[in-house]
């Protein structure tokens, strides 16, 4: 049995690390086996390139540079963590996924979607998630939830400008593929945002 590939998205500070601690109870309760992860990262390897991509540097970054390490990061996770995982029939929850990478280096850098999807493709072949949860705010409660944390990475420094693109490319994905992309409404309490996500999860168990 091939197990179920589970991603969150969504901008900085709508929720996505709460929520995926709410799905991992809730999936766990079933009694699944659940595989907790995130991008970039989930690898001793990628958490290194993880630094590497949010530490706050001097030195400008090519936003080539920059696309092609999250996708290094990704290609050893898929190798050592998520493809080992579906294929003993494991869930696999992970925090941010490719549909990051369309919006953040193709919206919000604005490489456009081709070399994202071009990637996309070597690196994972037909991998793509199941099911994704979009977790959408209006930029500026979305980032001051996430100030509300301390020190800004090297993503948080950016202007409000790019994460208005990163919002909106994450909504034009979600509408290209809306039986995968669940949006969910993030701004309300969490209660009301953790019903949303109960009822798209039901409806998995329906399938
Ligand atoms: N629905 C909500 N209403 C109010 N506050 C919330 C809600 N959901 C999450 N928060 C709070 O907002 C802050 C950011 O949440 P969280 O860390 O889960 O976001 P995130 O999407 O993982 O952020 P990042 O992208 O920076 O990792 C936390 O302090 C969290 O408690
Ligand atoms: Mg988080």
């Amino acid at each position: 049995m091939s197990g179920y590939f589970i991603t969150l998205e969504g901008i900085e500070g709508v929720g996505k690390t709460t929520n995926l601690n709410y799905v991992r109870e809730y999936l766990e309760r079933k009694g699944y086996e659940v595989v907790v992860t995130r991008e970039p990262g989930g690898t001793p390897l990628g958490e290194q390139l993880r630094e590497l991509l949010l530490t706050p540097r001097t030195e400008p970054v090519s936003d080539m540079a920059e696309l092609l390490m999250m996708f290094a990061a990704r290609a050893q996770h898929l190798f050592a963590v998520i493809e080992p995982a579906l294929a003993r029939g494991a869930w696999v929850l992970c925090d941010r996924f490719t549909d990051a990478t369309f919006a953040y280096q193709g919206g919000g850098r604005q490489l456009a979607s081709e070399p994202v999807a071009l990637l996309e493709r070597l690196v994972q072949k037909e991998r793509r998630p199941d099911l994704t949860l979009l977790l959408d705010l209006p930029v500026e409660v979305g980032l001051a939830r996430a100030h509300s944390r301390g020190v800004p990475d090297r993503f948080e420094a950016e202007r409000v400008e790019f994460f208005q693109r990163v919002r909106e490319a994450y909504l034009a994905r979600a509408e290209q593929e809306p039986e995968r992309i669940k949006v969910i409404d993030a701004e309300p309490p969490l209660a009301q945002v953790q019903q949303q996500i109960d009822r798209v999860l039901t409806g998995l168990e329906r399938q």
